[in-house]
C-alpha cells in the first residue's frame, strides 16, 4: 500500500507532466508532513525550486500545479509564502485511508523495493565477564534495529560477535589454576569467574610475576596446550550459558554467535596475504597498515602520537610477538560476512569509544576491494543522576542483571498502587513486562549519539514519555474492547472521518508507514519512538473529545476502528523496539 506521502508525490509527479514542464536529471520532488497541522497534512516546497531552475514565478508555478493535481484526495490547498503548497486531505480520503489500513496487515507500512543483505553485529560482550550496564546499548539498539529493517523487508543477519579470545584469559586460566572456588563455580559460574578475573586482576596490578605467568598462560592457550583449552573451551561453555539468561529476560536473539575465536585460523593466511599486496608492513617489529585515507589531519585524534614518517596511525595487524589482535579478527570477519552471507551492508552497533577503530577497518576493507557499506552506529554513555558514568557504590560498572532487577522492583512498586485488581502473580508478570520495557524505552527515545541519566523512578512512572505510559495506551484501547458488548465487524465499511479529534487521530495512524522507514536513514530507533509517543497523545484527546462506547451506529464503528488500529500500531511499533505489551494493567 502506497502511504499518502508517496501518493501526493506521484501526483505532484503527473502534474508537472500534465504542464508539459522539463524535470531536470534528478530533480527531486518531496512532499513532507506539515510541521503546523493548522496549515495543512502535508507541504511541498518544489514549486520554489522547480521555478527557480526554470525561470517561472514561483507562486504563479504552485497555482498552477495544485490546479493540475488530482484533487480526488485533497481539499482546498494552500500557496503559502513564496511558494509553497501546503496541502490538505479531505475527510473522505482520511475515511478511505483508515478503511484501508484497517484491512492491511501490514499497517501502512511498505515493503522496501530494494531489499539489502545487512549484517547487523551488536551486544557482543567480552565473555567470562557478567555483561554491565554499558552493553545496555549496543544490544538494545542493534536488536530494535534488526526488527526494523526485518519487517521493512530487509534480509537481516544477526550475529553476537563475543570477544571469547581476549588477553583476558590468561588472568581467567591463571585464576582458574590457582583460585577456583568449585562450589561457588557450579552455583554461578559467571560470578565466580568474575570473582577470579578481578582477584587476578588485582593481583598483577601488585605483583610483576603474577602478569608474566598470566601472559604464560595466554601464550600457552594460543599455542593450542591442551588443559588451557580445555579450561577455556568450559569458561566459553559457562558464560554463554550466563548470557543467555539476560538475553532470555530481554527477549533479544542472534542467528549466529560467531565469536573471536571462530576466526583463529583465518588470520596468519588473511595477515600474510595483506602482507603479500603491500597493503600492511612492517614498522618497529609489528606489522601494521597506514590508513591514509582516512583520517583528515583535523580529525586525527592521535596527531600527537603520530609516527614521523606515516601521517596517520597505523592499525596494527600481527603484534611484535606475532600475536593477532582484535583488529585482525574484525578484518577476517568482515570477509566471512561478505562471503558467506553476501552482506551488501554491516551495522557495528559499538561504543562511540572504537570509532578509530571501525574508521581504519572500513577503510581497510574498501582497500581490499570490498563493496559493501559498512557502518559503525556509534552511541554515548549512560550516566547516574550525578552526570558521571553510571557506576555502583564500588566504583564498578552495574551488573546488567542488577539493573535489570532494580527496573523490575520500581516498576512494581508503581503498579503496587495502581494495579490493585490483579493478582500477585499477574503483577509479578506485568512488573516484568513494564520494567524491562521501560529500560528499552528510555534506551531508544534518546537520540544513540547522546549521553543519557538513568533514572528509574522517572523511566518506570506513568506519566510522561515513558514505556509505561505507552503500555497503559495499549491497555487502555484493550479495555474498550472488553467493555463492548455487541459483535463489530472491525472492517472497513461505512468508515466515516467527521470530527477533528478523529482526523488527527487518522492523520497520525496513517503516518506510522511514512515514519518507519525514515528510522533507517540515520539508523535512529528514536523516531519510532516519539512517533509512539504522538500517537499515544493523539489517541488520548481522540478518546477525551470523541465518546465512543456512547456513540452510535457509522459513528461509533468509525471510532471502533480507530482504537483498534491504534491499539494496533501501539503494539507493532512497540514490538519493533522489542517491548512487550500487557493486556491489563
Ligand atoms: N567485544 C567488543 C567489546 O566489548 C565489541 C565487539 C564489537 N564487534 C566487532 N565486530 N568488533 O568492546
Amino acid at each position: 500500500m502506497k502511504t499518502l506521502l508517496e501518493t501526493l508525490e506521484s501526483c505532484l509527479h503527473e502534474a508537472i507532466a500534465k504542464l508539459g514542464l522539463e524535470l531536470p536529471d534528478g530533480f527531486p520532488v518531496k512532499v513532507v508532513p506539515a510541521a503546523d497541522v493548522r496549515h495543512g497534512d502535508y507541504q511541498a516546497n518544489t514549486a520554489m525550486a522547480l521555478a527557480k531552475r526554470l525561470k517561472m514565478n514561483p507562486r504563479d508555478l504552485a497555482a498552477q500545479l495544485v490546479e493540475a493535481m488530482d484533487v480526488a484526495l485533497l481539499a482546498e490547498n494552500e500557496i503559502a509564502g513564496p511558494g509553497f503548497i501546503n496541502f490538505r486531505i479531505k475527510k473522505e480520503a482520511w475515511s478511505t485511508k483508515v478503511a484501508s489500513l484497517i484491512g492491511d496487515s501490514r499497517l501502512g507500512v511498505p515493503v522496501v523495493e530494494n531489499p539489502q543483505n545487512i549484517v547487523v553485529d551488536f551486544s557482543a560482550p567480552n565473555v567470562a565477564k557478567p555483561m554491565h550496564v554499558g552493553h545496555i546499548r549496543s544490544t538494545i539498539i542493534g536488536d530494535s534495529l534488526s526488527r526494523i529493517s526485518r519487517f521493512l523487508g530487509h534480509n537481516v543477519t544477526t550475529d553476537n560477535h563475543i570477544g571469547d579470545w581476549g588477553t583476558q584469559f590468561g588472568m581467567v586460566i591463571y585464576g582458574w589454576k590457582n583460585q577456583l572456588d568449585e562450589a561457588a563455580l557450579s552455583a554461578d559460574p559467571l560470578q565466580e569467574l568474575l570473582r577470579i578475573y578481578r582477584s587476578v586482576n588485582a593481583l598483577c596490578k601488585e605483583d610483576e610475576s603474577i602478569k608474566d605467568a598470566c601472559r604464560d598462560e595466554l601464550v600457552k592457550l594460543q599455542q593450542g596446550d591442551e588443559e588451557n583449552f580445555a579450561i577455556w573451551e568450559k569458561c566459553v561453555e559457562v558464560s554463554k550459558v550466563g548470557l543467555n539468561k539476560i538475553y532470555d529476560r530481554l527477549d533479544v536473539s542472534f542467528d549466529h554467535w560467531l565469536g573471536e575465536s571462530y576466526y583463529n585460523d583465518a588470520l596468519a593466511p588473511l595477515v600474510e596475504q595483506m602482507q603479500g599486496e603491500g597493503l600492511a608492513r612492517e614498522s618497529d617489529g609489528a606489522l601494521c597498515v597506514f590508513s591514509g585515507e582516512t583520517l583528515p589531519p583535523k580529525q586525527d585524534p592521535f596527531k600527537e602520537k603520530r609516527d614521523g614518517e606515516w601521517r596517520d596511525f597505523p592499525m596494527i595487524v600481527r603484534k611484535k610477538d606475532g600475536g593477532f589482535n582484535y583488529a585482525t579478527t574484525d578484518i577476517a570477519t568482515v570477509d566471512y560476512r561478505l562471503q558467506e552471507w553476501n552482506a551488501q551492508k554491516i551495522w557495528y552497533v559499538v561504543d562511540a569509544r572504537q570509532s578509530l577503530h571501525f574508521q581504519q577497518l572500513f577503510d581497510v576493507a574498501k582497500r581490499r576491494g570490498s563493496q559493501a557499506e559498512l557502518e559503525h552506529i556509534s552511541f554515548g554513555t549512560i550516566l547516574g543522576k550525578d552526570g558521571k558514568p553510571l557506576k555502583t557504590r564500588d566504583g564498578d560498572l552495574p551488573q546488567l542483571a542488577d539493573v535489570l532487577d532494580d527496573a523490575i522492583k520500581s516498576a512494581r512498586s508503581v503498579l503496587e498502587e495502581k494495579s490493585s485488581g490483579l493478582s500477585e502473580a499477574e503483577k509479578e508478570t506485568l512488573a516484568k513486562v513494564v520494567g524491562i520495557g521501560s529500560v528499552k524505552f528510555t534506551e531508544l527515545s534518546h537520540h544513540r549519539a547522546s549521553d543519557y541519566i538513568f533514572d528509574l523512578e522517572k523511566m518506570v512512572a506513568l506519566q510522561g514519555d515513558t514505556a509505561p505510559y505507552l503500555q497503559y495506551s495499549f491497555v487502555r484501547v484493550r479495555s474498550i474492547f472488553r467493555k463492548l458488548e455487541e459483535e463489530v465487524a472491525l472492517d472497513g465499511e461505512g468508515i466515516s472521518i467527521q470530527e477533528d479529534g478523529e482526523v488527527h487521530l487518522a492523520r497520525t495512524l496513517a503516518k506510522f508507514g511514512e515514519v518507519l522507514p525514515t528510522v533507517l536513514d540515520g539508523l535512529k530507533p528514536n523516531v519510532l519512538s516519539s512517533y509512539l509517543l504522538d500517537l499515544a497523545k493523539a489517541f488520548h484527546s481522540f478518546f477525551e473529545a470523541c465518546p465512543v462506547l456512547k456513540s452510535e451506529g457509522d459513528v461509533r464503528k468509525t471510532r471502533l476502528v480507530l482504537c483498534e488500529l491504534t491499539g494496533r500500531v501501539l503494539e507493532k511499533g512497540l514490538g519493533l523496539l522489542g517491548i512487550q505489551v500487557p493486556e491489563r494493567m
